[in-house]
């Protein structure tokens, strides 16, 4: 394992470990030249939006060259903006225009895979089987007498087997079908070759690339995939969950991917303050994780523990108390996150039935969100609550673009406008992102909701009611209450620990962190008693209306209490 360097004393060394960090997907923010697709200039103007907002930074979801197979996560070119959503030099001006708003960047990295178009997955085909070219991919003959089969039966995340087969362009077999080339994805995205040191060196020289031009941190897209055992027979794995969570699975959180991040880790201690990183890596609740979030790699991990609980007391005070153990564990600081460009809005989620599982939000927007009913004002009021039980905790809150004006998912997209690879990849069986993914309403009464140009993915009437400039200065609005409490977070969070008030079990969750601010979350779906000691007169915020506060505290809502 390489020895990363000490840790720095630079004041700005820690800035991410309690900041509330804002994630653009830049196709759906802000469209600045009305070509329907949001861009980099677009950010840059609504950067007096994203200040008053109170965000301490933007993680940025790709806006690399690509071909959009996946949204931009099939990346052409590792180094360069996609021209329909601006050049370098609009980054550079993003990045400036950021920084003067005090707000810091991290953008998306993109390692277990490029895409399809990428110069070195061109050459691979190009190239005869067993070339150079081939070994930064995974590239395999089949089995079968002819090797008409996939070298194994690992499924892709988006649907479908996970291998490809070519057309040979060289070598004995050129003209002919011949080998498979891996991907856990869609077949535009074929998955690297971390055991080759070409491939390790390419994306130091990524990382290098824009921390040299200013970023300050790096989200890292499923981080726990990068090593993979191809020893020959390739083991069976049927089905994509991870099953015993050991370090044995053949495809995912695998012990080496440790020194794949401890090498990232030396690369971004070359800067002062060094870089931070997030790793996404979807792995079970062990200590396994933590290791990902070690400050001897990326310093911090994605847990979407919260994201998939239920609206319940006690596993949001279980989950709460078990993340913020392991970030200690792990010299990290926890993140929290409820919605992303990858999950159906947690306003929406909400709204379903308390009993609602994976299957039924699946099932949900197949019948274009009519079934079951959802109650739009409960999820809402919910999604409310567990925002603001989420702002107080210690660590850094992972927003997602629009969730500050309490959007819900668009769940009945025509199909014909729908764009996610899973549609397709599962023959129209599994929707998909897109719901989430929607350009945002910024006016009630322009064009395309002052967005820009016909936006890419159609914008429903309801967006007027949610549209960012009536809710802008409207009490009570959820961009204001995210507002306020992004104000308040800043006193809220000086010390990153708490203790518990409340019992372990129950609806009724209540902490308090060691400056004096209390939290206290009211989870059932009647008011319940202020706990003793509770003074209404200090409660400075409320998910619901304050006014309600009064010896009870609401259904479904979250008070804060200054000390
Ligand atoms: C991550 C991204 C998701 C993308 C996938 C493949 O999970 O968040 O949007 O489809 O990786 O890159």
């Amino acid at each position: 394992m390489s020895n990363p360097a000490p840790a720095s004393t630079h004041p700005e060394a820690t800035w991410w470990r309690q900041a509330a960090v804002y994630q653009i997907y830049p196709r759906s923010f802000a469209d600045s030249d009305n070509d329907g697709m949001g861009d980099l200039p677009g950010i840059t103007a609504r950067m007096d939006y994203l200040s008053a907002l109170g965000i301490d930074a933007i993680w940025l979801s790709p806006f690399y060259p690509s071909a959009l197979a996946d949204g931009g996560y099939d990346v052409d070119d590792y180094r360069n903006v996609d021209p329909r959503l601006g050049s370098l030099d609009d980054f550079d001006a993003m990045v400036a225009a950021a920084h003067e708003s005090g707000i810091k960047i991290i953008v998306d990295i993109v390692p277990n895979h490029s895409s399809n178009l990428h110069p070195w997955f061109q050459a691979a085909l190009a190239a005869a089987p067993g070339s150079p070219e081939r070994a930064r991919y995974h590239f395999l003959d089949g089995l079968g007498e002819e090797g008409e089969l996939p070298p194994s039966d690992w499924p892709s995340h988006f649907g479908g087997g996970a291998w490809t087969r070519v057309k040979e362009a060289a070598g004995p077999n050129a003209g002919q079908l011949g080998q498979w080339y891996l991907h856990l994805f869609a077949a535009e995205q074929p998955d690297f070759n971390w055991d080759n040191p070409e491939v390790r060196e390419d994306f130091h020289t990524t990382l290098r690339f824009w921390a040299d031009r200013g970023v300050d941190g790096f989200r890292v897209d499923v981080a726990h995939a990068l090593d993979k055992d191809m020893s020959l027979p390739l083991r069976s794995k049927p089905a994509l969950e991870i099953l015993v969570d050991d370090g044995s699975d053949p495809l995912f959180d695998r012990d080496a991917v440790h020194e794949i991040f401890a090498g990232w880790r030396s690369v971004l201690n070359e800067y002062d303050p060094p870089k931070a990183a997030v790793a996404e890596a979807w792995v079970p609740f062990t200590d396994r994780r933590l290791k990902y979030a070690r400050p001897t790699e990326l310093g911090q991990a994605f847990n979407f523990d919260l994201l998939q609980a239920h609206f319940d007391g006690t596993e949001f005070r279980t989950i709460a108390e078990k993340c913020l153990s392991e970030a200690e564990a792990s010299g990290a600081s926890s993140t929290w996150v409820f919605s992303n460009h990858d999950v159906v809005r947690h306003a929406s989620r909400y709204a379903l039935p308390d009993d609602s599982t994976l299957e039924t939000l699946e099932a949900w927007l197949l019948s274009d969100g009519v079934t079951p009913a959802t109650d739009l004002a409960r999820g809402l009021r919910r999604a409310r609550a567990a925002t603001l039980f989420m702002l107080g905790l210690p660590g850094s809150a992972y927003l997602y673009q629009g969730e500050e004006l309490g959007l819900f998912e668009v769940a009945d997209l025509p199909a014909a406008a729908l764009q996610d690879p899973t549609w397709f990849r599962t023959q129209h069986k599994i929707k998909g992102r897109d719901g989430c993914r929607v350009p945002l309403p910024w006016s009630a009464t322009e064009l395309n909701f002052g967005f820009g140009g016909t936006p890419w993915l159609p914008q429903p009437s309801w967006f007027a009611l949610q549209a960012a400039d009536v809710q802008d200065g409207t009490i009570g609005s959820t961009l204001e209450m995210y507002r306020d409490a992004l104000a308040l977070r800043r006193k809220l969070q000086t010390e990153e620990s708490l203790e518990w008030l409340s019992g372990e079990s129950g609806p009724l969750v209540h902490y308090r962190r060691p400056n004096g601010w209390e939290v206290l979350t009211n989870f059932a779906n009647k008011p319940a008693p202020l706990p003793s000691g509770v003074d209404v007169a200090k409660v400075v915020l409320s998910s619901g209306d304050p006014a309600d506060a009064t010896t009870t505290i609401p259904a479904e809502t979250t008070l804060w209490i200054a000390p």
